[in-house]
């Protein structure tokens, strides 16, 4: 059984987000206590930055929260393009990424268009398509032995009459980049082969993860006007609870996207912490780097336990178990200890695999001594 809930499913509605279960929903399900629960499966940052609690409790917000927040979110973008280099208007600010991935959606994928993924890849690309509601096409990813990359000529294929392309580079749940160089043939090859009376498919970039890796493709928005990178303070900046994200691309695009926007969508409090977490970039990097060190150490205990680690970029690892039933047998063993893998269901090309967070020492620790247990067990 999956620790995920429920998928719900309404006749001729399009299925929604299965919810991760709750701590308590695990802890009533399989009788841990609920201080025991570890979250391996969110691929959020272990510790809130301590800056955060001296903000709250000086309780000085960008404007009074008896107010509405600013229409125009003028400090968080003025924060945001000075972290990421670019001006202001090339920014449109959302709950969260997965808010301004919706927006790319509304703004260029139509009611009964098609849409297409290099798969796997992160999960809400499918439930926003589906909900335009639109076609998602999926082109599997050549396998690990090639670093799970996208098929570059069967994703030129399927993207040639498509309205939107998602990518996700790192990618979500492989954990690893595109090959140098990959994403600007792709890009090269959407723009020269365009069908007539067409317009080359929108490309979201999505790099939730960049911070990880201390790179981004956003460069390449004046050269394919049709690109939209997305950015999170979710990640890297361990803020996943305010829900801040960003969409970045030219000038235009961003206008585009900026119709969709709703209203007062992040609160005041999340954008006033934001802006000041996108200006410690120093914080950032000495977070990142902790994560990197302790993802080598994670890494290297889950494989003396036997498991097979694949090579990751990012703050979570992608185990393969070779057979969805090991995969299953092994999440249940673990949620049995408290401790939440990500699985994925029947069917879904990483069936057979866990992906799992890399968390503070401690919490990994528990992870490895119970992978040992585990490995003893199946023998
Ligand atoms: C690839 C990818 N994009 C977007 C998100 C969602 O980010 P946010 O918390 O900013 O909505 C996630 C979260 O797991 C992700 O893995």
């Amino acid at each position: 059984m999956s620790p995920t809930p429920m998928t719900t499913t309404l006749p001729g509605m399009p299925a929604s987000y299965a919810w991760e279960a709750t701590d308590e929903e695990i802890a009533a399900r399989y009788g841990v206590a609920r201080e025991e629960i570890v979250r391996f499966d969110l691929n959020t940052l272990p510790l809130t930055p301590a800056y955060v609690g001296e903000l709250l409790a000086a309780g000085r917000f960008e404007t009074p929260l008896a107010e509405y927040p600013p229409g125009d979110y003028g400090r968080l973008v003025a924060a945001a393009a000075e972290a990421y280099g670019v001006t202001p208007a090339e920014i449109v600010p959302g709950a969260g990424a997965d808010e301004v991935l919706d927006l790319c959606a509304r703004a260029f994928l139509p009611p009964g268009g098609r849409a297409v993924v290099a798969a796997p890849s992160y999960a809400m690309y499918r439930v926003i398509t589906e909900q335009r509601p639109a076609r998602l096409l999926t082109v599997p990813r050549l396998g690990p032995g090639q670093g799970w990359a996208f098929d570059l000529p069967a994703l030129l294929t399927a993207a040639r009459e498509a309205d939107l392309v998602w990518l996700c580079n790192p990618n979500n749940p492989t954990g690893q980049v595109e090959p140098a160089g990959a994403i600007e043939t792709l890009l090269e090859g959407l723009a020269a082969d365009v069908p007539p009376g067409r317009l080359p498919p929108a490309v979201v970039l999505d790099e939730a993860y960049a911070e990880f890796v201390g790179s981004s493709l956003l460069g390449l928005r004046e050269r394919y006007p049709r690109l939209v990178v997305v950015r999170t303070a979710s990640k890297a900046y361990g803020l996943a609870g305010l829900r801040v994200g960003f969409g970045l691309g030219t000038v235009e695009t961003v206008a585009r996207l900026a119709v969709y926007r709703p209203p007062g969508s992040i609160s005041t409090i999340s954008a006033t912490v934001v802006a000041e977490g996108l200006r410690r970039a120093e914080l950032m990097r000495t977070n990142v780097a902790a994560i990197v060190t302790e993802r080598g150490r994670l890494a290297a205990g889950l494989e003396a336990a036997g498991w097979s680690v694949g090579p990751s970029v990012t703050n979570f690892l992608a185990v393969d178990f070779g057979s969805p039933e090991r995969a299953g047998r092994v999440a249940q063993a673990l949620l049995g200890r408290g401790l939440v893998p990500r699985t994925f269901g029947a069917g879904h090309p990483f069936a057979g695999h866990l992906r799992l967070t890399v968390r503070t020492p401690a919490d990994d620790d528990r992870l490895i001594a119970a992978a040992t247990e585990i490995t003893a067990q199946e023998e």
